[in-house]
C-alpha cells in the first residue's frame, strides 16, 4: 500500500507539470480523488491493514492526500492564470483604432422645400389642409368648373380609375371640399401628391407636388392677391425677388393669371435657366370664378376670394440648381448628400 501511494503521488506530479488547461486537469483529479479515483480506491483498503499498522498507514494517507490536494490546487492556479491571460488577450480592444462611422442622415430637398412652404404660409395665418389622392372626378373637376368634356380637361389628363374616380391632377379638389363644407372666412393651403399622364422628362413626372392656397372672404382683392405672392417671394427667394403677373386661363378662375418670379439664378439679367428672359414662371393663380362660389354653396355676391398653385418640384430645382427633376426622386445619396 505504501508503495501504491507513492505511485499515484509521482504520477499525479508528472502529470500535473503536462497538463495544459483547467479542462484536463478536472479530469485528471476526478480520475484520482473522486468517488471511484484511484486515491480513493486506495483508503478502501484500508480496512485490510492490520491494527497495529493503521497509524502509521493513515498519516502517510493523509500526507498523501494533502501533497495530491496542494499539487492539484497550484496546478489549478497556474492554469487559471495562464488562461485568464489567454482570454484578455484574445478579448484585448484596442481603442486607439478609429471607429465605424454612422452615416448622419439629412432631409430631402422636397421636404425641406415644403417645410418652408408650410413655414411662410402658416406664418401669414393660412391653415394646412389635406385631402385624398384618389379624387372624385366631382371635386377634381366638375365643381372646378371643368364639366366632363371640357376641352380644359385635356391640360390635366388624367389616370381614371373609373368615370367618377380619378387619380387627382391638382390639390384644387381639397378645396372644393373645403369650400362645400365650411363657410367664410377661408384661408387655407393644400399640400400634396398630384398626377397626370405626363411622360417623364427632365421637367416632368407623372407624379409630383403641390401646394395650392384659396383665400375667401368678404372684400378680397386682386391686390391681396398680389401682396400674399409677393411676400411668399420674397421668403422663399430674397427680397430682390418680385413677381410679374401674366394674364391666363383657368376654369375655376377669373381673371387668372401665370405668375413668374425674377429669375434668382441671373437676378433678372437673363440667363440659361430663365431662356434669357430674366422671368421664371411658378405659378397659376387667379380670383375664384363666382360660378364655383356658387356651385360650392358660397354666396358669390358677398363674398369673394383668391387661389393660386404651384409646383414644389418646381421651386426646388430652382432654389437648387437641379438640372433634372428625376434626381429628385432616384434616391442616389451623392445627390441627397449636397443638402445637410
Ligand atoms: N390647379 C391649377 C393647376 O394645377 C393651379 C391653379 C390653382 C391655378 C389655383 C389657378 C388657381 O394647374
Amino acid at each position: 500500500m505504501r508503495e501504491q501511494l507513492e505511485n499515484i503521488l509521482s504520477r499525479v506530479q508528472a502529470e500535473l507539470s503536462a497538463i495544459q488547461d483547467t479542462g484536463a486537469l478536472e479530469q485528471l483529479r476526478v480520475k484520482v480523488m473522486g468517488k471511484k479515483g484511484e486515491f480513493t480506491a486506495i483508503l478502501r483498503g484500508m480496512g485490510q491493514i492490520p491494527a497495529d499498522q493503521r497509524p502509521a498507514m493513515g498519516q502517510m494517507v493523509n500526507e498523501v492526500r494533502n501533497k495530491l490536494e496542494s499539487a492539484i490546487e497550484e496546478a489549478r492556479i497556474r492554469l487559471g492564470l495562464i488562461e485568464k491571460e489567454a482570454r484578455l488577450k484574445q478579448e484585448a480592444i484596442d481603442v486607439t483604432l478609429p471607429g465605424t462611422s454612422r452615416c448622419r442622415g439629412s432631409l430631402h430637398p422636397m421636404s425641406i422645400v415644403l417645410d418652408d412652404l408650410l413655414d411662410i404660409f402658416t406664418g401669414m395665418g393660412f391653415e394646412v389642409v389635406e385631402g385624398p389622392e384618389v379624387e372624385y372626378d366631382h371635386y377634381n373637376f366638375e365643381l372646378l368648373n371643368l364639366p366632363k368634356h371640357h376641352p380644359a380637361r385635356d391640360a390635366q389628363d388624367t389616370f381614371y380609375i373609373d368615370d367618377n374616380i380619378v387619380l387627382r391632377t391638382h390639390t384644387s379638389p381639397v378645396q372644393a371640399r373645403i369650400m362645400t363644407t365650411r363657410k367664410p372666412p377661408i384661408r387655407i393651403v393644400c399640400p400634396g401628391r398630384v398626377y397626370r399622364a405626363d411622360e417623364v422628362d427632365a421637367t416632368h413626372s407623372p407624379v409630383f407636388h403641390q401646394i395650392e392656397g384659396l383665400v375667401i372672404d368678404e372684400d378680397i382683392s386682386i391686390g391681396d392677391l398680389k401682396g400674399t405672392l409677393d411676400t411668399f417671394a420674397h421668403r422663399l427667394y430674397g427680397p430682390g425677388v418680385t413677381t410679374r403677373f401674366r394674364p391666363s386661363f383657368f376654369p375655376f378662375t377669373e381673371p387668372s393669371a401665370e405668375v413668374d418670379l425674377t429669375c434668382a439664378n441671373c437676378d433678372g439679367a437673363g440667363c440659361k435657366m430663365c431662356k434669357g428672359t430674366g422671368w421664371i414662371e411658378v405659378l397659376g393663380s387667379g380670383m375664384v370664378n363666382p360660378k364655383v362660389l356658387e356651385m360650392c354653396g358660397i354666396d358669390s355676391k358677398k363674398y369673394t376670394g383668391f387661389a393660386f398653385g404651384m409646383g414644389i418640384e418646381r421651386l426646388a430645382i430652382l432654389r437648387y440648381n437641379i438640372p433634372d427633376m428625376r434626381y429628385l426622386y432616384e434616391n442616389d445619396l451623392r445627390f441627397l448628400k449636397q443638402f445637410r
